[in-house]
Order: C-alpha cells, then structure tokens, then sequence
C-alpha cells in the first residue's frame, strides 16, 4: 500500500459527528497503552500523526483519519485504564459499543494485543463482544521487538489460545518499532475492504 495522504477529519465522541460519505472505515481496539495509536502511524509511516504517549489514557475520542482520500482508520480510546472514574469508563463503554455496533462502513476492527503478556481478561472481553456482534477481526500481536525472536511463535500460540482465537481470523506479529509485519498487516487490510 502506498500512502500518498493522511489527515485527521474529525475526533468525535458522538454518532453526528462520524463522517459521511460510507468509506470503509478500520478501527483499532486494545487495552491502554498497548500501542493502537502507534500502529497507525507505522502503517502510514507517520511519526506522530496520531498522538502516542508513554502514560495510558492518551486517546479520548475517536479519531478518524482519512487515507488516500479512501477509506479510514479510527484510532479509539484504549480500555483497562485502572485510573477512571466509574463515570468516566461507563461513558466511555457507550460511545465505543455505539460506534461498533452500528456502523454500517466499519469494514473490520484491528484488536491490537501486547505478544509480551497473554491476552488479559479485558482482550478476552473484547473480543467476544467482537464475535458476538458478527463484527470482523484482526489480530495484530503487537511489540514483537520486546519479545526474542526464538520466543515469537509459542507467545503467539498462547494469544490464540487465551483468545480462543476463530482459525478464520488473521492475526499478524507486528512491531510499530521496527515495522516487521507492516506489509502483511496492510494486504490482510486490504482483502476486507
Ligand atoms: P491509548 O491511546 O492510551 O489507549 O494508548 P495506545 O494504545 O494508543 O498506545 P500508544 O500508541 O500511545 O503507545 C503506548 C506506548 O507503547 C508508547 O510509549 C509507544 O512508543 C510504545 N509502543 C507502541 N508500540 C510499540 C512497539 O511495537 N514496540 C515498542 N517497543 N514500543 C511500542
Ligand atoms: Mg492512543
């Protein structure tokens, strides 16, 4: 994929606000922290396009940027974030089940996981809701850089295994420091557009 454009459209936090037009969209869910902001710059080879920091809790709405004025990525805010407020998560939990469950040109979510550490009970929870609502999913096994290579593969196997992982989903190692799995993770993308 050659990426000639990329620019913030809109960050919304309500249905009004989503961008009109039907592109397919991408959205990216993970635990906070695990590098869903991160991943999107790599793909667009964008250093800070989309705001990455080293402290959990950076991205508070959802942000759709638009590529090669064709379709989007929506960076989404991350969840476990111990250091919310009940208020605060619940709000959080309706704009995000809003945005999943009822938009039409959401093409497919990219569940981006840590390969370090076994799925939490949070990824477990987010992807059956995944499964649940017949939305599509990719797994991108994330921070491949902090694991040995040697170790790639068994850490793989216990993200499909704590996932219990549809052998129909693709899932992709992928560093956003590096750029390992950068192609594979944009030709998956692009077969469910
Ligand atoms: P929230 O917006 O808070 O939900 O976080 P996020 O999922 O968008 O994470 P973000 O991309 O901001 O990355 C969090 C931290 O992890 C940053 O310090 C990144 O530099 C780091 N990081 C992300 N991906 C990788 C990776 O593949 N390898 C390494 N070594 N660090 C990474
Ligand atoms: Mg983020």
């Amino acid at each position: 994929m050659k990426v000639t454009s990329a620019d913030i459209i809109i960050s919304a936090v309500k249905p009004e606000q989503y961008p009109e037009g039907g592109l397919p969209e991408f959205a990216l869910a993970g635990r906070s922290n695990v590098g869903k902001s991160s991943f999107i710059n790599k793909m667009l080879n964008r250093k800070s396009l989309a705001r990455t920091s080293s402290k959990p809790g950076k991205t508070q709405t959802l942000n759709f940027f638009l590529i090669n004025e064709n379709f989007y990525f929506v960076d989404v805010p991350g969840y476990g974030y111990a250091k919310v407020s009940k208020t605060e998560r619940a709000a959080w939990g309706r704009m995000i089940e809003t945005y999943l469950t009822n938009r039409e040109p959401l093409k497919a979510v990219v569940l981006i996981v840590d390969l370090r550490h076994p799925p939490t009970a949070d990824d477990v929870m987010m992807y059956d809701f995944l499964k649940h609502y017949g939305i599509p999913c990719i797994i991108i096994n994330t921070k491949a850089d902090k694991v040995p290579k040697s170790k790639w593969q068994k850490h793989v196997k216990i993200t499909k295994e704590t996932l219990n992982l549809d052998p129909n989903d693709p899932i992709v190692l992928f560093s956003s420091d590096t750029g390992y799995g950068r192609d594979e993770a944009w030709s998956v993308l692009q077969s469910y557009m």
